[in-house]
């Protein structure tokens, strides 16, 4: 065991954020509607403050889906079976504890050592892969497990789970966990790719686990996308921030507003960039001049809203058995289980 007590893999290449930043930044400001994609949020500052949202009043789906996990986590893990967890976009890890505390708690397996089920000599019971971007979100996560959970084997697996699900670790009767509503983070078109993908990727006896937002008043939906303290906001411009120390930017921030918009007819949340002014933006790394217009808007993310109805034939296209389902007495957000056969 590495003195660190979890093991640490880092999969994204040293330029990984230069190539990728490069190729997503380009794309997304030359367009005619511009826009930038999410995963560029999560720098250090991004990765805080995106902790910060999760505790604000108005961010209702944080505390909603641990209310959900506080009542059924014991619930998911007996349907599931599983002892080793693997989490997608893992961040603080925070909620992933009420499932590893059910995981451990799950009667013990024979005690007779037998070849499918080797003791292990370090006593734990169950194993924990945490997948982000994030490497200081990756690194505190996974250094509070360790201290927090002597019976459980932590890894941590720094990837982009758009491209390197292949690198899942391999095992049997493992359990996926995608929380938090991430995957309202896809466009329709990458949300089928990514399920696609991940289903390819999962044996007989895995299971996955997704958190998903669902519907609701846009009374509800849009403070919680735009806090009256304006940590949302904050976490918004961050992206900027971003462009300036990683290509070489020269993007003022106080001349851009956080916009938010409740799409009705797709039924999600649009998250934007407003130019306040007319303006010239260089990007120096990429040898770019960006021009905007006053109230120009570029679109940094959308946070899709779920129904019942229509997630179980998309998971279900994607190849998908639908093993449970569980919700809050308000019905404001979901878990659901899925097998593959
Ligand atoms: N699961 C946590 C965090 C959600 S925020 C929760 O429910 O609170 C989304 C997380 O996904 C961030 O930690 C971010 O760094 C990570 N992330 C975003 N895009 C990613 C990508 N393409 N690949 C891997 N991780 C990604
Ligand atoms: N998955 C989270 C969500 O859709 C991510 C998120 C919360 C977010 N607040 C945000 C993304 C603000 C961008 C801006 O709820």
């Amino acid at each position: 065991m590495p003195a660190l007590g979890y093991t640490y893999d880092d999969h994204l290449p040293a330029d990984f954020s230069a190539q990728s930043l490069r190729n997503d930044v380009l794309t997304g400001l030359t367009a005619p509607r511009k826009w930038l994609p999410p995963k560029w949020f999560y720098d250090k500052v991004g990765s805080e403050l995106f902790e910060d949202i999760t505790a604000l009043q108005e961010y209702y789906p944080t505390r909603t889906e641990r209310t959900i996990l506080a009542d059924s986590a014991t619930g998911i893990v007996r349907a599931g079976q599983s002892r080793t967890l693997i989490e997608l976009g893992s961040g603080s890890s925070e909620k992933t504890r009420l499932l590893l505390d059910a995981m451990i708690a799950q009667p013990a397996e024979p005690a007779e050592p037998h070849a499918d089920h080797p003791v292990d000599p370090r006593g734990k019971v169950a194993s924990y892969v945490a997948l982000d971007v994030s490497e200081d979100a990756l690194r505190s996560a996974c250094a509070g497990l360790v201290s927090s959970y002597p019976r459980l084997r932590v890894g941590a697996l720094r990837a982009d789970f758009t491209h390197h699900l292949e690198l899942l670790p391999k095992g049997e009767r493992r359990m996926v966990a995608f929380l938090g509503s991430t995957i309202g983070n896809f466009e329709p078109a990458e949300r089928a790719a990514f399920l696609r993908a991940l289903r390819g990727e999962l044996g007989d006896h895995d299971q996955f686990l997704l958190g998903a937002d669902l519907v609701k008043s846009p009374d509800v939906l849009i403070p919680a996308y735009d806090d009256t303290g304006g940590v949302t906001a904050a976490f918004n411009l961050n992206v900027l921030d971003v462009l300036n120390h990683s290509l070489r930017a020269d993007f003022d921030r106080s001349t851009f507003e956080h916009v938010v918009v409740w799409d009705a007819e797709n039924e999600w949340i649009e998250m934007r960039l407003r130019a306040t002014q007319d303006m010239v933006v260089h990007l120096s790394d990429l040898a770019l001049d960006v021009h905007f217009d006053r109230g120009e808007e570029v679109r940094t993310e959308i946070s899709a809203k779920f129904r019942r109805d229509r997630l179980i034939p998309e998971l279900e296209t994607a190849g998908f058995v639908a093993r449970g389902w569980w919700t809050d007495p308000r019905e404001w957000f979901s878990l659901s289980l899925w097998g593959t056969a």
